[in-house]
């Protein structure tokens, strides 16, 4: 039988959220329904809320998240009732040309449950990257569901649903961070953090921070960033060739997506470098370049959509790795708080005061 539960709703452009019930429908074939334990609060529901991503209100936000299978539909294999599962926005197809290809971390045919969750007058809702986690109770794809060693906190956990895996990714999987590299990131909330650890893990000999707030400059000290720049009170560019030999970094990272950041990362980089574009533009924004500088400069402009992650291997990979006291993915939680706190959370993550606010439920 449908289920009501508690869930935070986008109303409309630019409202505010708030708390409201919804309906789940009980999983059809190839679904599963999820009792969240967790969700992060990531920059990206923010740009739901604000119409920055489409039109499509109201939406069920919240997608970085871990939590209990609680029923699954006809056909499911891959999860049963009672598996600790982190939930992604990539369940992989197995036969578009990408991942026919061999390349499923490409997936361009990634599915969500096909039935709707409603409010209860029967409106359909839009759940966040098909996820819609900041809620009791979500139905999404089983193949969105991924098993892992559920000893560690799912207010962990979840982060990697999102924020943190694209940016540990955007670092080890788009960037190819190597032993011996210079890294820049520019922006550094909690995907930037992310790509610091990333590029740690990786082995990068030198590793610099780009932020305009002292205090995320601060943060990513403390997760191995090697030298920090606030870009406002310096050219980040010019920063980041002094500290490269006057080189500029073999990749660079933007984690803010806007054309100003870009273009910092464009020119930021070594000859022959690599841009990795994992901050997400709104559409309004425009690039020029001068295409000579395209050219003669070389590398590669590389865009990272979800750290290029493939939910199977890298998840649990990173679960081990944080339980084997090798990547502190506790470090990304400064707060943990309640469903009815998502729009405070918000306003706190655009004053900069939080890397990750998590909704425990
Ligand atoms: N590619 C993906 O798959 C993916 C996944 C998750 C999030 N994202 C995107 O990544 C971006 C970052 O997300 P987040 O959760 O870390 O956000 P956040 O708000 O926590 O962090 C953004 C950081 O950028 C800094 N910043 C803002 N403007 C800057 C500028 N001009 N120069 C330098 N630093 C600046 C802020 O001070 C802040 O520290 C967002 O655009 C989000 O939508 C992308
Ligand atoms: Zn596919
Ligand atoms: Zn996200």
């Amino acid at each position: 039988m449908a289920q009501e539960v508690r869930a935070v709703i986008a109303p409309g452009k630019g409202e505010p959220v708030r708390v409201d019930t919804v309906v789940v429908p009980d999983p059809g074939p190839g679904e599963a329904v999820v009792r969240i334990q967790a969700c992060g609060v990531c920059h990206t529901d923010l740009h739901y809320r604000q119409g920055a991503i489409n039109d499509d209100f109201p939406f069920l936000l919240g997608h970085e998240a871990a939590g209990v299978v609680e029923t699954v539909g006809d056909g499911v294999t891959e999860v049963a009732p009672g598996d600790f599962v982190i939930l992604n926005w990539r369940a992989v197809c197995g036969r578009c040309r990408a991942c026919l290809r061999g390349r499923p971390w490409y997936c361009f045919d990634t599915h969500n449950a096909k039935q709707k969750m409603t409010l209860k007058d029967g409106t359909e809702l839009s759940p966040a990257l098909g996820i819609g986690a900041f809620a009791e109770k979500t139905l999404v794809a089983a193949g969105q569901c991924t098993k892992v060693d559920p000893a560690v906190s799912a207010s962990v956990a979840g982060l990697l649903g999102c924020g943190v895996m694209a940016g540990i990714g955007a670092a080890l999987n788009t960037g190819n961070v190597g032993r011996g590299d210079s890294v820049a990131v520019i922006g550094c909330g909690g995907v930037g953090d992310a790509a610091v650890v990333g590029s740690r893990l990786a082995g990068a000999a030198r590793i610099i921070a780009v932020d305009i707030d002292d205090r995320k400059l601060a943060t990513a000290s403390a997760m191995g960033a090697t030298h920090t720049v606030n870009s406002r009170d310096r050219d980040a560019v010019e920063a980041i060739r002094e500290l490269t030999g006057g080189n500029g970094a073999d990749v660079v990272i933007d984690a803010v997506g806007r054309p100003e950041t870009y273009k910092q990362a464009f020119y930021a980089r070594d000859l022959a470098g690599t841009v990795v574009l994992v901050g997400v533009p709104s559409p309004e924004m425009t690039l020029e370049l001068p295409l000579l500088d395209v050219f003669g400069r070389g590398g590669a402009l590389k865009s990272s959509w979800y750290g290029d992650c493939l939910p199977s291997r890298d998840f649990p990979m990173l679960i081990d790795l944080h339980l084997q006291g090798r990547l502190d993915l506790g470090a990304f939680v400064t707060e943990t708080i309640a469903l009815d706190e998502v729009e405070a959370a918000f306003a706190r993550m655009s004053e900069g005061d939080v890397l990750r606010s998590v909704v425990v439920l």
